[in-house]
């Protein structure tokens, strides 16, 4: 029988010291099929030693490229021209939902993808409606047979695209697919997650033409020959580090997060303080200080720069020990809420009506056997761990593995009681 990892945390400890936060995730897997559209070998730096990471380098050289990979020095180099197919397998395509950005970039690149629907976390529905919108009116002609998307382009046509939400997923692949293509693409109502403007300056490094990312409407000047000139870093991992901030905050610790981007966290920042908490902001760091109880709070997931919905879940698990009563709205996803039902098991009082959860904060959690059911709700139970009295056991650990690079070794090195065990 397969033995099952969990991780153990013995709660109560003050998380104090500086830890370094790693490079973005959802960053990550947009750049890396970006590389598909160079005509000279890529190298990337500062990407985070992840599954996610790792799945689309399996992606990659199922392609045909040549990737050099090393994962301690979060260094790729990606040689795009050895790339002899334009199809995705399903195994591939359900460990990752970013799989889906593959039929932009290989469209963009060759006139052609075959990719199954995307997988990724279970936190609701997660069609890609949008993305195929966008594509056909670049002029591609997109079927889906048997779960499979199936894109044809001869050639792609900049054209305008209307989203009807502001896409993450969507805008990013809808800029893939324009960057080559003939002529501009304005995409209206576009995503404005750091990690867009990201991505825009990865096309600009290798001479396409992006326009606006960062604001709602971003014009893609298509450009036939894409080359890469010098190295590029991706940014900083905004999530990994409010997930930090929050944990520092949990433990009523002193933590200063280094090599971040502090304007990227306002949302979060404010509602700290709102709590309590002190956060102090310097260039490339901040300081989450926090010494008494925290107060209850209310807030929204809203699209960037509104309150991210991938800190709900670690957010609401901070609230579950806050005074008096919180109340959590999530509008991007409709099954967000459900570590907030493991850590029932831990003592917390919340009642959840559809989108909304209402947390009545509880002096302290006791240590659970609980159970990871995404990437953001294992972090939220790693959270409510180090605040419980006593241990607790996370189940289904490969969720975090999905997305934060050396969860463990860095809380601990901030004091933390944390282990993997496998038995
Ligand atoms: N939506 C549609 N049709 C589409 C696309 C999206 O209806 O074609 C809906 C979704 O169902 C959802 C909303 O629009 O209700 C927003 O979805 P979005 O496309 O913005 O999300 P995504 O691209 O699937 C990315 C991140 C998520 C993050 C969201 C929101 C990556 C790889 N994933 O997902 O990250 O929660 O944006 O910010 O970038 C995570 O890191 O844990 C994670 C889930």
């Amino acid at each position: 029988m397969a033995q099952e990892e969990r991780m153990l945390i013995v709660g109560g400890e003050r998380l104090e010291g500086t830890v370094r936060v790693s490079g973005g995730k959802n960053t990550s897997v947009a750049i890396i099929p970006a590389t598909i559209l160079s005509s000279t070998p890529c190298v990337i730096e500062n990407l985070p030693n992840i599954e996610d990471v790792h799945v689309s380098v399996e992606t990659l050289r199922y392609l045909g490229a040549r990737v050099d990979w090393d994962p301690a020095e979060g260094l790729m180099q990606v040689d795009a021209s050895s790339i002899n197919r334009t199809d995705v397998p399903l195994d591939l395509c359900r460990r990752m939902r970013a799989s889906s950005y593959y039929i932009g970039a290989l469209l963009a690149r060759f006139g052609r993808a075959q990719v199954p629907l995307p997988g990724g976390c279970d936190i609701g529905r997660r069609p890609i409606d949008q993305h195929i919108k966008g594509m056909r009116a670049l002029g591609a002609r997109v079927d889906t047979q048997r779960g499979t998307v199936i894109a044809e382009a001869d050639p792609l046509v900049g054209a305008d695209v209307f989203l009807d939400m502001a896409t993450v997923g969507g805008t990013i692949n809808v800029m893939l697919a324009a960057s080559r293509a003939q002529g501009t693409t304005t995409i209206y109502n576009a995503a404005k997650e750091p990690h867009i403007v990201d991505l825009a300056n990865f096309l600009n490094s290798m001479g396409c033409r992006v326009k606006g990312a960062g604001t709602d409407v971003i014009r893609v000047r298509g450009t036939q020959t894409l080359a890469s000139r010098r190295p590029y870093a991706v940014i900083p991992d905004q999530i990994e580090t409010g997930t930090l901030m929050i944990a520092a905050a949990a433990t009523h610790g002193d933590v200063t997060i280094t090599g971040c981007i502090p304007t990227h966290m306002e949302a979060l920042t404010a509602k700290l303080l709102e709590m309590g908490a002190k956060v102090y902001e310097h260039d490339d760091s901040i300081r989450v200080r926090s010494l008494g109880a925290h107060r209850g709070v209310t807030f929204k997931t809203q699209v960037y720069p509104g309150f991210p919905t991938d800190l709900q879940q670690p957010m609401s698990a901070l609230l579950c020990t806050a005074t008096g009563t919180s109340t959590v709205v999530e509008n991007i996803f409709e099954s967000r809420f459900r570590h907030l039902a493991e850590m029932e098991r831990m003592g917390a009082r919340v009642r959840i009506f559809e989108q909304t959860a209402v947390i009545e904060g509880v002096p302290m959690l006791h240590g659970a056997a609980v159970e990871a059911t995404d990437l953001r709700a294992g972090a939220a139970l790693v959270v409510a761990g180090l605040m419980a009295q006593g241990t607790t056991e996370i189940y289904n650990t490969h969720f975090i593995d999905r997305g934060y690079e050396n969860l463990e070794q860095k809380f601990a090195s901030l004091g933390a009681r944390i282990s993997r065990v496998r038995e």
